[in-house]
């Protein structure tokens, strides 16, 4: 059975789209086919991150539009084979009807094993596709107070809507941003966010960069181990968290 997995944020620029692409690229390396559908409608991002930004044809606005089917804009990737990627609309796509989006996704679902949906920021869309798509919901908050609160706010909502497949995954942690922040370990996040935590990963500069040039990090850095673990805990196998000492 596919498996739909929204990644959402309270907060806006915490790692959505990081952690979409990082999760995604690890599910298809295990052999799954996988698939990126990026919901910042008017933002793509992803294409540039994951360096397909030549080969987009139609995005999801087309389909939602109607003026191609949802798998002519899908896109797959040439560094990860089992990787597909549908892009988001780089111009706001000023209406569309919900109930499309969800029938677009179905319809795309038997022809993978998982469904990521990068979600925008904001409460809107993403709680839409939490409720009415996905089978599980990553969180990702960076460890300050203003994002904790953020996520903590998700969590609250997913649980008004009887939502309870969730967990916490926390981003950018580094020794500079604990000290600067009133948060002095990682369970004051997940304590904060009141979820159960599924993953952590660190400030890193590598997968900065590689981000910026459009590369996905090879499987023998630290970033894809901790995607790797995620991935694999989303399925619920149980693995150690990865945790990088600060
Ligand atoms: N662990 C990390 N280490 C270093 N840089 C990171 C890390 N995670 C994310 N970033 C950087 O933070 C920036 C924002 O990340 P990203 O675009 O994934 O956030 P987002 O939550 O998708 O943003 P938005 O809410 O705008 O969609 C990017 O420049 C990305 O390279
Ligand atoms: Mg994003």
């Amino acid at each position: 059975m596919t498996k739909i997995i929204s990644v959402t944020s309270g907060k806006g620029g915490v790692g959505k789209s990081t952690v979409s692409a990082g999760v995604a690229a690890a599910f298809a390396r295990r052999g799954k086919k996988t698939l990126i559908v990026e919901l910042d409608m008017g933002l793509r991002g992803l294409d540039l991150m994951l360096g397909m930004e030549n080969r987009i044809v139609y995005d999801l606005g087309d389909v939602l539009q109607g003026r191609c089917l949802p798998w002519d804009a899908v896109v797959q990737s040439e560094e990860i084979p089992r990787l597909w990627y549908l892009a988001a609309p780089s111009r706001t796509l000023l209406q569309f009807r919900f109930e499309d989006l969800v029938k677009c996704v179905n319809d795309l679902k038997e022809k993978f094993d998982i469904i990521i949906l990068d979600t925008p920021a904001g409460l809107g869309i993403s709680m839409m596709a939490v409720r009415d798509l996905s089978d599980y919901a990553v969180i990702v908050a960076t460890p300050d107070p203003v994002c904790i609160r953020d996520g903590a706010k998700v969590a609250e909502m997913m649980e008004e809507m009887h939502f309870s497949d969730y967990g916490v995954m926390i981003n950018r942690v580094s020794r500079a941003a604990v000290r600067k922040s009133s948060i002095h370990d990682l369970d004051d996040v997940i304590d904060g966010v009141g979820a159960p935590l599924i993953g952590v990963l660190t400030e890193d500069l590598a997968l900065q960069n590689a981000q910026s040039r459009g590369l996905i990090l090879p499987e023998d850095t630290r970033p894809s181990k901790v995607f790797l673990a995620l991935s694999k805990r989303l399925e619920g196998i149980y693995v150690p968290l990865v945790i990088d000492r600060l």
